[in-house]
């Protein structure tokens, strides 16, 4: 049996830019998959165009295509919910904000920015083809010792790349989430002022 997930375009209550209602976040990868190099360098250099507080760009990645000993080091700090889907994914990129300056001054909005580097990485990645799933439930400290990362450079998210595979391949809790109604808080209640 084949699970379609081929349309799953947010309903919204007004339009939007086609890239982003159709964006969503998958967890079935298909695990042959492979991401090419200049592919891969485009979804980075995507995320190196966001813009960032003061052009500081306070933000650096780790990025690893699956088939590599990097690709395995950052599954290996996945919490186990997300290790059993993001081991199929093309490639995991490892976004790093960083805290404070040389001279210790705090980068304030640095967490901020990289956010933006990543949804910049994500619409570029939908409009070439593929899929991106962000993941918080890693182990920094972990994935810092690995890599050898300074006190001021901090693991924020792990977003998994690929591309979209057969939905059926998933076991529950991840099938029945994946063709779940995708659902957002009403405008009313994000809105708090619309003058
Ligand atoms: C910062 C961040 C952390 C997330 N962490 C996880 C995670 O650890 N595991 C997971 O399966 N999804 C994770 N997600 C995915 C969200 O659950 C997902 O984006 C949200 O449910 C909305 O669904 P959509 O992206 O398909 O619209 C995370 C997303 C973000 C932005």
């Amino acid at each position: 049996m084949t699970i379609s997930t081929s349309d799953r375009r947010a309903i919204t209550s007004h339009p939007i830019a086609d890239v982003l209602a159709e964006r969503w976040s998958p967890r079935s990868f298909d695990p042959t998959a492979e991401i090419a190099d200049a592919q891969f360098t485009t979804l980075l250099e995507a995320a190196r165009w966001a813009p960032s507080a003061s052009n500081l760009q306070p933000v650096r990645f780790i990025a690893a295509r699956r088939g590599t000993a990097e690709f395995d080091a950052i599954v290996d700090t996945l919490v186990g919910f997300n290790q059993v889907w993001a081991v199929r994914a093309s490639a995991l990129v490892v976004g790093i904000a960083v805290t404070a300056g040389p001279d210790g001054t705090p980068y304030r909005w640095a967490e901020y920015d990289l956010g933006q580097t990543i949804a910049h990485l994500s619409v570029q990645a939908h409009s070439d083809g593929l899929h991106v799933h962000q993941i918080g439930g890693f182990e920094p400290q972990a994935l810092a010792r690995h890599f050898g990362l300074a006190d001021t450079l901090v693991a924020v998210s792990v977003t998994a790349i690929g591309t979209r595979g057969d939905a059926a391949a998933l076991v529950e809790p991840y099938l029945s989430r994946e063709v779940a109604d995708r659902q957002r808080l009403p405008l009313d209640d994000l809105v708090l002022v619309f003058a």
